[in-house]
């Protein structure tokens, strides 16, 4: 296993780049499975989940090829409706070829994903929404048996706003016969660059991007080509580690539309931030404490969460950081307390008491986002810091010290050692 090791201290200067979105390159990879046609997708960021679904399609039929940054994925035929725990247990999205699958072939079976590092994630409504568009679904020896005849379009109320949930139904409900409306659907920027692929296969979605969409079903969509959205969470990581370490970065290739709750707790924060088109520029300054609670989109993004308390843990006072959407997601907090922050947990808030500096230290990754929380905290820590179990971080993002070290991160990834 690899490790990251960060001398502390740099003010990260210059340009960064962000790559596609990998929670919008996952649902629309799964929604090639919808259609025979070939699909031309630019912006498939490099990510261990991306390769870890590409392999995943590729068991079930699917043809793919990457030529100077085009991936061309083509499923004349699905071999295989099964989405194994081996699939399911390495990535939790894996759950996102269960509508797809079905709507396609009348069938999935589809390992029932466990808790993970950050929570329950159950994935009923998923699973019930199906039910309601006239699926059959069982669940023995922890795997989900769907089967259906063509699906029928039902009115759907999710309960809780699930953003895979509602790509899943959204998905399956553009080949279903009759009309498909989503109540309460995520909102989040994900479902509407998937709803808009889908669209360009041919599917007729209106409303993605609000809590109500409608989808009129089709007999059959064609191959698309589609250009993915860049990752708003990289971009917001990239605006910390400019906050955290008083540099001054211009991000490119992102869109600050998409990044509005992120923007302006930084400027509250004490960072200046300069929107143009498709970049953003953020200068560090003194960093001041400020609360935040987690809710879906436009709040304050639960992946955003680890990375932000990092920035808190060098603030001038006394902040609070709630997390709403998922029950465990503070793991970084003992790591970050290794580093000399000062938090304390209550329930689901923490309560960050800024310090002047944080030290250096061994620390291991348990999450994604978590992982990218220890990095930041890295980037300004007096010595050392040596981030073990990083195979977290290389899930979501693509060559990050690679990207860090271009605008003067002392950052270096030592190869089988952690
Ligand atoms: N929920 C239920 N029942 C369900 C589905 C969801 O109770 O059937 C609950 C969850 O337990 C959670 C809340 O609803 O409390 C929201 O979960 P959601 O379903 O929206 O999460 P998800 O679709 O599994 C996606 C992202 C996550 C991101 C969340 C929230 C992808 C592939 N994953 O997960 O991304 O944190 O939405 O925005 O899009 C990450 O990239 O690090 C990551 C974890």
């Amino acid at each position: 296993m690899d490790k990251i090791i960060i001398q502390g201290g740099k003010p990260l200067i210059g340009e960064i780049e962000v790559s596609g979105a990998k929670n919008a390159a996952l649902p629309i990879l799964a929604a090639t499975l919808l259609s025979g046609g070939e699909h031309l997708l630019k912006g498939i960021p490099g990510v261990k989940d991306v390769s870890t679904i590409q392999r995943l399609l590729r068991k079930m039929g699917a043809q793919i090829k990457e030529q100077d940054g085009v991936l061309s994925v083509r499923i004349q035929k699905i071999e295989n409706c099964e989405a194994p725990y081996q699939w399911v247990k390495t990535m939790r999205a894996a759950i996102l070829v269960l509508g797809p699958l079905l709507a396609r072939c009348g069938e999935a079976q589809v390992s029932l994903p466990g808790g993970c590092a950050i929570g329950a994630r159950p994935i009923q409504l998923h699973l019930s929404a199906l039910e309601k568009m006239g699926a059959t679904v069982k669940i023995e020896h922890g795997i989900i048996h769907a089967k259906s005849s063509r699906l029928k379009g039902a009115n759907i109320y999710f309960d809780i706003s699930t953003v895979t949930g509602t790509e899943n139904i959204m998905m399956a409900a553009t080949l279903a016969e009759g009309t498909t409306v989503l109540e309460n659907a995520a909102c989040e920027p994900e479902v509407i660059d998937l709803a808009q692929f889908l669209i360009a296969c041919g599917a007729r979605i209106d409303g993605a991007g609000t809590d109500r969409i409608t989808i009129e079903g089709v007999r059959s969509l064609s191959g698309g080509s589609y250009r993915v959205m860049p990752d708003r969470i990289e971009a917001g990581t990239f605006m910390i580690a400019a906050a955290i370490t008083k540099g001054d970065l211009a991000i490119r290739s992102c869109r600050p539309d998409t990044l509005v709750s992120v923007i302006e707790k930084l400027r509250t924060a004490g960072a200046t931030v300069t929107e143009g088109r498709e970049m953003l520029r953020i200068k560090g300054g003194e960093i001041h404490a400020v609360d935040i609670k987690t809710s879906p989109y436009p709040g304050w993004p639960t992946d955003m969460q680890a990375q932000f308390m990092a920035l808190m843990s060098l603030s001038d006072g006394l902040s609070v950081v709630t997390e709403t959407i998922f029950e465990q997601r503070f793991n970084h907090v003992a790591e970050l307390r290794r580093m000399g922050a000062q938090i304390r947990l209550e329930g689901n808030h923490a309560v960050i008491r800024g310090v002047p500096s944080l030290s250096g230290a061994p620390v291991m990754a348990s999450d994604l986002r978590a992982s990218a929380s220890l990095i930041l905290a890295g980037l300004v820590a007096q010595g050392e810091t040596e981030i073990l179990r990083i195979y977290h971080l290389d899930r979501g993002y693509h060559r990050i010290e690679e990207k860090l070290s271009g605008v003067g991160a002392a950052i270096r990834r030592v190869k089988g050692s952690g």
